[in-house]
Protein backbone atom coordinates (compact mmCIF):
# COMPACT_ATOMS: atom_id res chain seq x y z
CA UNK A 1 0.00 0.00 0.00
CA UNK A 2 1.67 3.36 -1.02
CA UNK A 3 2.32 5.51 2.28
CA UNK A 4 0.25 8.03 1.20
CA UNK A 5 -2.76 5.75 1.99
CA UNK A 6 -1.04 4.77 5.74
CA UNK A 7 -0.60 8.84 6.00
CA UNK A 8 -4.42 9.36 5.26
CA UNK A 9 -6.05 6.44 7.17
CA UNK A 10 -3.52 7.85 9.96
CA UNK A 11 -4.58 11.01 9.86
CA UNK A 12 -8.65 9.61 9.83
CA UNK A 13 -7.86 7.79 13.38
CA UNK A 14 -6.05 10.33 14.92
CA UNK A 15 -8.51 13.26 14.23
CA UNK A 16 -11.04 11.40 14.27
CA UNK A 17 -12.58 12.21 17.86
CA UNK A 18 -12.08 16.53 16.75
CA UNK A 19 -14.71 15.15 14.23
CA UNK A 20 -17.15 13.67 16.89
CA UNK A 21 -16.45 16.28 19.65
CA UNK A 22 -17.51 19.32 17.14
CA UNK A 23 -20.44 17.35 15.98
CA UNK A 24 -21.16 16.77 20.46
CA UNK A 25 -20.89 20.33 20.98
CA UNK A 26 -23.04 21.58 18.46
CA UNK A 27 -25.41 19.06 20.28
CA UNK A 28 -24.62 19.66 23.50
CA UNK A 29 -24.88 23.84 22.83
CA UNK A 30 -28.67 23.06 21.19
CA UNK A 31 -27.67 24.48 18.03
CA UNK A 32 -29.39 23.03 15.47
CA UNK A 33 -32.38 22.85 17.82
CA UNK A 34 -32.14 26.72 17.97
CA UNK A 35 -32.02 26.52 13.71
CA UNK A 36 -35.03 24.53 13.48
CA UNK A 37 -37.68 26.95 12.26
CA UNK A 38 -34.73 30.08 10.63
CA UNK A 39 -31.73 30.99 9.75
CA UNK A 40 -29.94 33.01 12.33
CA UNK A 41 -26.29 34.47 11.95
CA UNK A 42 -23.65 33.37 13.96
CA UNK A 43 -24.13 36.11 16.86
CA UNK A 44 -27.95 34.81 17.09
CA UNK A 45 -27.05 31.70 17.32
CA UNK A 46 -24.12 32.33 19.93
CA UNK A 47 -26.33 34.57 22.22
CA UNK A 48 -29.32 32.13 22.28
CA UNK A 49 -26.89 28.91 22.63
CA UNK A 50 -24.96 30.81 25.47
CA UNK A 51 -21.86 30.72 23.12
CA UNK A 52 -18.88 33.23 22.24
CA UNK A 53 -19.72 35.11 19.38
CA UNK A 54 -16.35 34.85 17.70
CA UNK A 55 -15.73 31.25 19.14
CA UNK A 56 -19.10 30.51 18.23
CA UNK A 57 -18.64 31.13 14.62
CA UNK A 58 -15.81 28.71 14.40
CA UNK A 59 -17.78 26.25 15.74
CA UNK A 60 -20.65 26.43 13.04
CA UNK A 61 -17.81 26.96 10.41
CA UNK A 62 -17.09 23.56 11.44
CA UNK A 63 -19.98 22.28 11.04
CA UNK A 64 -21.10 23.94 7.85
CA UNK A 65 -17.40 22.05 6.85
CA UNK A 66 -18.33 18.44 8.73
CA UNK A 67 -22.09 19.37 6.82
CA UNK A 68 -23.90 19.37 9.72
CA UNK A 69 -25.11 23.36 8.56
CA UNK A 70 -25.31 25.51 6.03
CA UNK A 71 -24.00 28.79 5.19
CA UNK A 72 -26.19 31.05 2.92
CA UNK A 73 -24.77 33.80 0.69
CA UNK A 74 -25.85 36.43 3.31
CA UNK A 75 -23.89 34.73 6.32
CA UNK A 76 -26.74 33.19 8.10
CA UNK A 77 -26.08 29.18 9.15
CA UNK A 78 -29.32 26.44 8.52
CA UNK A 79 -29.47 22.79 9.26
CA UNK A 80 -28.35 20.67 6.68
CA UNK A 81 -30.37 17.72 4.95
CA UNK A 82 -28.76 15.20 8.04
CA UNK A 83 -29.13 17.70 10.83
CA UNK A 84 -33.00 18.08 9.73
CA UNK A 85 -33.30 14.59 9.43
CA UNK A 86 -31.34 13.48 12.43
CA UNK A 87 -30.60 16.01 14.84
CA UNK A 88 -33.59 17.85 16.07
CA UNK A 89 -34.92 16.93 19.30
CA UNK A 90 -39.12 16.77 18.59
CA UNK A 91 -38.51 15.31 15.21
CA UNK A 92 -39.80 11.44 14.47
CA UNK A 93 -36.70 9.53 13.87
CA UNK A 94 -34.11 11.70 15.85
CA UNK A 95 -30.95 10.65 17.09
CA UNK A 96 -30.42 13.53 19.09
CA UNK A 97 -30.71 12.22 22.93
CA UNK A 98 -28.30 8.96 21.57
CA UNK A 99 -25.86 11.40 20.15
CA UNK A 100 -26.08 13.67 23.91
CA UNK A 101 -25.38 9.93 25.37
CA UNK A 102 -22.37 9.47 22.89
CA UNK A 103 -20.83 12.88 23.65
CA UNK A 104 -21.65 12.14 27.61
CA UNK A 105 -19.67 9.11 27.24
CA UNK A 106 -16.34 11.31 25.58
CA UNK A 107 -15.26 11.74 29.38
CA UNK A 108 -15.54 8.04 30.75
CA UNK A 109 -13.60 6.48 27.44
CA UNK A 110 -10.74 8.69 28.04
CA UNK A 111 -10.19 6.11 30.84
CA UNK A 112 -9.93 2.95 28.63
CA UNK A 113 -6.07 2.58 29.18
CA UNK A 114 -7.02 3.05 33.05
CA UNK A 115 -9.88 0.25 32.77
CA UNK A 116 -7.72 -1.86 30.73
CA UNK A 117 -4.50 -2.11 32.77
CA UNK A 118 -7.25 -2.56 36.08
CA UNK A 119 -8.63 -5.05 34.01
CA UNK A 120 -12.29 -3.32 34.95
CA UNK A 121 -13.99 0.16 34.56
CA UNK A 122 -12.63 3.04 36.21
CA UNK A 123 -15.91 5.18 36.04
CA UNK A 124 -18.72 2.71 35.50
CA UNK A 125 -21.71 4.28 33.84
CA UNK A 126 -24.49 2.33 35.63
CA UNK A 127 -24.57 4.46 39.00
CA UNK A 128 -24.29 7.72 37.22
CA UNK A 129 -27.22 7.10 34.92
CA UNK A 130 -29.14 5.46 37.75
CA UNK A 131 -28.14 8.56 39.88
CA UNK A 132 -28.94 11.31 37.05
CA UNK A 133 -32.69 11.99 35.71
CA UNK A 134 -31.37 13.77 32.16
CA UNK A 135 -28.65 11.41 31.54
CA UNK A 136 -30.94 8.38 32.41
CA UNK A 137 -33.26 10.28 30.45
CA UNK A 138 -31.01 10.91 27.51
CA UNK A 139 -29.90 7.53 28.05
CA UNK A 140 -33.22 5.10 27.96
CA UNK A 141 -34.37 7.67 24.82
CA UNK A 142 -31.46 7.51 22.76
CA UNK A 143 -31.12 3.66 23.50
CA UNK A 144 -34.10 4.11 22.05
CA UNK A 145 -33.98 6.22 19.04
CA UNK A 146 -30.85 3.77 18.10
CA UNK A 147 -33.08 0.49 18.30
CA UNK A 148 -36.13 2.01 16.18
CA UNK A 149 -34.02 2.19 13.38
CA UNK A 150 -33.93 -1.85 13.00
CA UNK A 151 -36.13 -2.96 15.87
CA UNK A 152 -38.15 -4.47 12.75
CA UNK A 153 -35.71 -6.23 11.28
CA UNK A 154 -34.46 -7.50 14.54
CA UNK A 155 -37.93 -8.73 15.17
CA UNK A 156 -38.33 -10.14 12.27
CA UNK A 157 -34.96 -12.48 13.12
CA UNK A 158 -36.91 -13.84 16.10
CA UNK A 159 -38.94 -16.92 15.85
CA UNK A 160 -41.43 -16.65 18.95
CA UNK A 161 -43.67 -19.07 17.15
CA UNK A 162 -47.39 -19.11 19.40
CA UNK A 163 -46.16 -17.22 22.37
CA UNK A 164 -48.32 -15.12 24.09
CA UNK A 165 -45.99 -14.30 27.10
CA UNK A 166 -42.61 -12.27 26.65
CA UNK A 167 -40.46 -11.02 29.99
CA UNK A 168 -37.96 -8.34 28.34
CA UNK A 169 -35.06 -8.07 31.10
CA UNK A 170 -33.20 -4.79 31.38
CA UNK A 171 -36.04 -3.56 28.29
CA UNK A 172 -35.14 0.04 29.20
CA UNK A 173 -37.46 1.61 26.46
CA UNK A 174 -39.21 -1.30 25.24
CA UNK A 175 -38.03 -1.19 22.10
CA UNK A 176 -37.63 -4.70 20.91
CA UNK A 177 -41.05 -5.16 23.15
CA UNK A 178 -42.46 -2.78 20.77
CA UNK A 179 -41.43 -4.44 17.63
CA UNK A 180 -42.16 -8.40 18.80
CA UNK A 181 -45.56 -7.02 19.82
CA UNK A 182 -46.44 -5.60 16.31
CA UNK A 183 -45.21 -8.45 14.81
CA UNK A 184 -46.87 -11.12 16.76
CA UNK A 185 -50.46 -10.05 17.71
CA UNK A 186 -51.18 -12.74 20.70
CA UNK A 187 -48.07 -11.15 22.18
CA UNK A 188 -48.26 -9.58 25.90
CA UNK A 189 -44.82 -8.66 26.75
CA UNK A 190 -43.38 -7.48 30.39
CA UNK A 191 -40.33 -5.22 30.30
CA UNK A 192 -38.26 -5.63 33.54
CA UNK A 193 -35.77 -2.50 34.38
CA UNK A 194 -34.81 -0.54 37.44
CA UNK A 195 -37.68 1.63 39.05
CA UNK A 196 -36.59 4.91 38.13
CA UNK A 197 -36.19 3.95 33.82
CA UNK A 198 -40.20 2.41 34.23
CA UNK A 199 -41.86 5.88 33.89
CA UNK A 200 -39.81 6.51 30.70
CA UNK A 201 -40.72 3.05 29.11
CA UNK A 202 -44.43 3.83 30.17
CA UNK A 203 -44.03 6.94 27.88
CA UNK A 204 -42.43 5.03 24.64
CA UNK A 205 -44.76 2.22 25.44
CA UNK A 206 -48.02 4.80 25.35
CA UNK A 207 -47.08 6.33 22.24
CA UNK A 208 -46.25 3.53 20.24
CA UNK A 209 -50.39 2.69 21.44
CA UNK A 210 -49.33 -0.54 23.31
CA UNK A 211 -49.84 0.36 26.55
CA UNK A 212 -52.53 -2.73 27.14
CA UNK A 213 -49.97 -5.26 25.72
CA UNK A 214 -46.51 -4.21 27.08
CA UNK A 215 -46.24 -3.75 30.57
CA UNK A 216 -43.54 -3.01 33.07
CA UNK A 217 -42.36 -4.26 36.65
CA UNK A 218 -39.28 -3.27 38.73
CA UNK A 219 -36.89 -5.79 38.57
CA UNK A 220 -32.83 -6.14 39.50
CA UNK A 221 -31.60 -8.16 37.25
CA UNK A 222 -28.64 -9.62 38.99
CA UNK A 223 -30.63 -10.57 41.58
CA UNK A 224 -34.83 -10.83 40.76
CA UNK A 225 -36.38 -13.52 39.61
CA UNK A 226 -38.46 -13.26 35.98
CA UNK A 227 -41.33 -15.33 36.11
CA UNK A 228 -43.01 -18.19 36.46
CA UNK A 229 -43.91 -20.45 33.20
CA UNK A 230 -43.30 -17.85 30.54
CA UNK A 231 -43.15 -18.49 27.01
CA UNK A 232 -40.04 -16.38 25.93
CA UNK A 233 -37.46 -14.18 27.46
CA UNK A 234 -35.40 -11.83 26.15
CA UNK A 235 -32.22 -10.39 26.51
CA UNK A 236 -31.40 -7.54 24.49
CA UNK A 237 -28.04 -5.71 24.57
CA UNK A 238 -27.72 -6.70 28.67
CA UNK A 239 -25.03 -9.51 28.86
CA UNK A 240 -21.96 -7.02 27.59
CA UNK A 241 -22.58 -5.03 30.46
CA UNK A 242 -22.24 -7.72 33.09
CA UNK A 243 -19.59 -10.42 34.19
CA UNK A 244 -19.37 -13.74 32.75
CA UNK A 245 -20.68 -15.20 35.94
CA UNK A 246 -23.24 -12.80 36.27
CA UNK A 247 -24.48 -13.45 32.69
CA UNK A 248 -24.69 -17.21 33.77
CA UNK A 249 -26.82 -16.44 36.20
CA UNK A 250 -28.99 -14.46 34.59
CA UNK A 251 -29.41 -17.41 31.67
CA UNK A 252 -30.36 -19.53 34.73
CA UNK A 253 -32.90 -17.88 36.25
CA UNK A 254 -34.12 -17.18 32.51
CA UNK A 255 -34.10 -20.81 31.88
CA UNK A 256 -35.83 -21.62 35.67
CA UNK A 257 -39.01 -18.63 34.33
CA UNK A 258 -39.67 -20.05 31.38
CA UNK A 259 -42.20 -23.38 30.68
CA UNK A 260 -40.96 -26.13 29.06
CA UNK A 261 -40.14 -25.52 25.42
CA UNK A 262 -40.19 -22.01 26.40
CA UNK A 263 -37.40 -19.85 24.36
CA UNK A 264 -34.61 -17.71 25.57
CA UNK A 265 -33.55 -15.13 23.14
CA UNK A 266 -30.11 -12.98 23.51
CA UNK A 267 -29.67 -10.17 21.00
CA UNK A 268 -26.27 -8.10 20.54
CA UNK A 269 -23.13 -7.36 19.01
CA UNK A 270 -21.10 -10.71 18.67
CA UNK A 271 -17.43 -10.66 17.76
CA UNK A 272 -16.55 -13.08 15.06
CA UNK A 273 -14.59 -15.81 15.82
CA UNK A 274 -11.72 -14.54 14.61
CA UNK A 275 -12.30 -11.52 17.39
CA UNK A 276 -10.74 -8.97 15.36
CA UNK A 277 -13.96 -7.89 13.80
CA UNK A 278 -15.93 -6.25 12.42
CA UNK A 279 -14.28 -3.37 13.64
CA UNK A 280 -18.21 -1.92 15.41
CA UNK A 281 -17.51 -5.06 17.81
CA UNK A 282 -14.26 -4.93 18.65
CA UNK A 283 -14.60 -1.34 19.69
CA UNK A 284 -17.78 -2.23 21.48
CA UNK A 285 -15.73 -4.92 23.66
CA UNK A 286 -13.43 -1.68 24.79
CA UNK A 287 -16.02 0.21 25.35
CA UNK A 288 -18.03 -2.27 27.73
CA UNK A 289 -15.03 -2.90 29.49
CA UNK A 290 -14.51 0.98 30.03
CA UNK A 291 -18.25 1.92 30.51
CA UNK A 292 -19.90 -1.07 32.27
CA UNK A 293 -18.74 -3.10 35.59
CA UNK A 294 -17.94 -6.25 34.68
CA UNK A 295 -18.54 -5.59 30.88
CA UNK A 296 -17.05 -7.74 28.26
CA UNK A 297 -17.92 -8.52 24.42
CA UNK A 298 -18.59 -12.60 23.40
CA UNK A 299 -18.26 -14.35 20.08
CA UNK A 300 -21.53 -16.01 19.12
CA UNK A 301 -20.06 -19.25 20.22
CA UNK A 302 -18.64 -18.09 23.64
CA UNK A 303 -22.70 -17.35 24.12
CA UNK A 304 -23.93 -20.64 22.64
CA UNK A 305 -21.67 -22.12 24.87
CA UNK A 306 -22.78 -19.96 27.50
CA UNK A 307 -26.31 -20.78 27.01
CA UNK A 308 -25.87 -24.32 26.87
CA UNK A 309 -24.17 -24.43 30.56
CA UNK A 310 -27.05 -22.57 31.80
CA UNK A 311 -29.79 -25.65 30.34
CA UNK A 312 -30.77 -24.69 26.61
CA UNK A 313 -29.21 -27.49 24.34
CA UNK A 314 -28.22 -26.26 20.92
CA UNK A 315 -28.82 -22.54 20.46
CA UNK A 316 -29.40 -21.08 17.38
CA UNK A 317 -27.40 -18.10 15.54
CA UNK A 318 -29.16 -15.34 13.13
CA UNK A 319 -27.42 -12.51 11.48
CA UNK A 320 -30.22 -9.34 11.69
CA UNK A 321 -27.76 -7.17 8.75
CA UNK A 322 -30.11 -4.44 9.24
CA UNK A 323 -28.72 -3.88 12.55
CA UNK A 324 -25.24 -5.95 12.11
CA UNK A 325 -26.26 -8.05 15.36
CA UNK A 326 -27.09 -11.53 15.97
CA UNK A 327 -30.29 -13.27 17.62
CA UNK A 328 -28.87 -16.42 19.76
CA UNK A 329 -31.98 -18.51 20.44
CA UNK A 330 -32.34 -21.60 22.73
CA UNK A 331 -35.06 -23.53 23.80
CA UNK A 332 -35.37 -25.01 27.74
CA UNK A 333 -36.00 -28.59 26.71
CA UNK A 334 -39.80 -30.27 27.11
CA UNK A 335 -38.86 -32.51 29.67
C1 LIG B 1 -28.11 -1.00 26.76
S1 LIG B 1 -29.67 -0.92 27.51
C2 LIG B 1 -30.59 -2.10 26.58
C3 LIG B 1 -32.05 -1.78 26.52
C4 LIG B 1 -32.86 -2.72 25.62
N1 LIG B 1 -32.86 -4.09 26.13
C5 LIG B 1 -32.35 -2.69 24.20
O1 LIG B 1 -31.87 -3.71 23.69
O2 LIG B 1 -32.41 -1.60 23.60
C6 LIG B 1 -29.41 -1.77 29.06
C7 LIG B 1 -30.63 -1.82 29.96
O3 LIG B 1 -30.32 -2.57 31.12
C8 LIG B 1 -30.92 -1.94 32.24
N2 LIG B 1 -30.24 -2.35 33.46
C9 LIG B 1 -28.96 -2.11 33.83
N3 LIG B 1 -28.71 -2.67 35.03
C10 LIG B 1 -29.85 -3.27 35.42
C11 LIG B 1 -30.21 -4.05 36.56
N4 LIG B 1 -29.34 -4.30 37.55
N5 LIG B 1 -31.47 -4.54 36.63
C12 LIG B 1 -32.37 -4.30 35.64
N6 LIG B 1 -32.08 -3.58 34.53
C13 LIG B 1 -30.83 -3.09 34.43
C14 LIG B 1 -30.75 -0.47 31.93
O4 LIG B 1 -31.59 0.34 32.71
C15 LIG B 1 -31.07 -0.45 30.43
O5 LIG B 1 -32.44 -0.28 30.22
Amino acid sequence: MPMDIHFARLNQLAFGYWHAQTLFTLTQAGVFDRLQDEALDAAEIARACGLDADAGTALFDAGVALGLLRKGDTGRYENSELSRALLLSEQAGSLANWVRVMGRWVAPWTTVGEALRAGHAVDPQSPKIVGDAAYLEEFILGMHEYAARSSDAVAAAIDLGAARRLVDVGGGGGSYSIALCRRYPQLESVVLDLEPVLAITRRIVESAGLAQRVHTQRCDYRASAFGDGVDAVLLSNVLHQESREVGLDMLRRAFAALRPAGRVIVHGHFLDENRTSPVFATLHNLSARTLWEGGHSYTAAEMSALLEEAGFPDPRVTAVAASATKVIAGTRPAS
